[in-house]
């Protein structure tokens, strides 16, 4: 039988890792082409080479990933047409709001029977509702989609401590298992649930709490505050994935995707790095402006999905219902100061 050949569309800090944690079985399991392809959105670096080209150097991801080796049997590839042509496993593992502009250079371009999987945190806002990523890939593409998502800061899994992680699929449980076969290491536990929805707005909407942890962060409220906000928006992120796709399950926010990836992501991430960075500027220093001098050109999400939950939550005239998610937005925009994170909330 002909093995599974994998490419991964993405390479930045999180892309780098999962091709690392793929690389490393394609070489052990006999089901796997060793080679991993791996696309690059190409940039030149500050010496004026390319990168993917100093990837293929060196075997590391020198900006988003530096000081990792990936494997020998990753290749980069700049070229997204050629990383694809081969491939029947695509990893789509980019900032979100990239993902529309490279389905569509993907149409035709991909083999019959290719599966996907998405490791992106976010959604579209269309006229008629939300879309999740892992659906825009199925609209444009035509192809299955599952979801791997977790408490997952790319740099520790980038040296091997352990963690997990859960994928989430809608019917068919073999692709979901391939895919866990694909992922899974002795420090990279994956568990398989039947809840794609559940499991994508899980990692989706802990990126709008985690910009609130970080405003408490900064504001130096302490830990019960945090807690606090935490536990809140853990109520909004269950009510609101429930609104929209009554099937998502309560128990898939005790997996690895919900409670887990919501608690590392407002300790350890990057969102609630900026956050933090711009109530301690009282609002002065706007978001894009310490993304850019605080990520090294790796992006936030977590702005970005507060306005697109807002949409929603306006367009259905549900804002009342949801105060934590809709203060965040206000406070991203400059509506509101940082300190109605929690002001809303004695207010309810
Ligand atoms: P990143 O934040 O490091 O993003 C930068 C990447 O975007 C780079 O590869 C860059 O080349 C690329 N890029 C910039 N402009 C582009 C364009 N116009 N078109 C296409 N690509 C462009 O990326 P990441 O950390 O791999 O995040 C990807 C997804 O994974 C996000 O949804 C994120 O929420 C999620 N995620 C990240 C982590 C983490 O710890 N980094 C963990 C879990 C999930
Ligand atoms: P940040 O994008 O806030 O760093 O979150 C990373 C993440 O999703 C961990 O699972």
């Amino acid at each position: 039988t002909p093995r599974y050949r994998v490419t991964v569309v993405g390479s930045g800090n999180w892309g780098s890792v999962a091709a690392k944690l793929i690389a490393s079985n394609t070489v052990k399991l006999p089901i796997f082409h060793d080679e991993v392809r791996m696309w690059v959105f190409e940039e030149i670096l500050p010496g004026g080479e390319k990168l993917s080209k100093a990837i293929n150097q060196t075997n590391e991801n020198v900006k988003y990933l530096p000081g990792i080796k990936l494997g020998k049997n990753v290749i980069a590839d700049p070229d997204l047409e050629n990383a694809v042509k081969e491939a029947n496993m695509l990893v789509f593992v980019t900032p979100h709001q990239f993902v529309a502009g490279i389905c569509k250079r993907l149409v035709g371009k991909i083999k019959p029977n290719t599966e996907a999987i998405s490791l992106i945190k976010g959604m579209e806002v269309k006229t008629e509702g939300p879309c999740m990523i892992s659906k825009l890939i199925t609209d444009m593409l035509g192809i299955n989609c599952c979801v791997l998502m977790g408490a997952n800061i790319a740099n520790e899994i980038a040296v091997e401590k352990f963690s997990e992680a859960t994928i989430g699929y809608r019917q068919d449980k073999e692709f979901a298992q391939r895919w866990a076969r694909l992922f899974c290491t002795p420090y990279f536990l994956v568990s398989v649930v039947q809840d794609v929805e559940g499991v994508e707005l899980c990692g989706t909407l802990k990126n709008v709490v985690a910009i609130a942890a970080g405003l408490v962060d900064g504001m130096n409220m302490g830990n019960n505050t945090k807690a606090a906000i935490m536990r809140i928006g853990l109520r909004e992120m269950r009510a609101l994935s429930k609104l929209l796709f009554p099937s998502v399950r309560d128990s898939t926010f005790f997996e690895s995707c919900g409670v887990a990836d919501l608690i590392t992501t407002c300790l350890g991430g990057r969102n609630r790095k900026v956050a933090e960075a711009f109530a301690k500027s009282d609002g002065k220093r706007s978001f894009d402006e310490l993304e850019a001098e605080l990520l090294g050109g790796q992006k936030l999400q977590g702005v970005s999905t507060a306005k697109e939950v807002y949409e929603i939550l306006s367009h259905r005239g549900w804002q009342a219902v949801f105060p934590l998610f809709t203060t965040v937005h206000e406070i991203c925009i400059g509506q509101l100061p940082s300190s109605a994170i929690v002001e809303y909330n004695r207010a309810h």
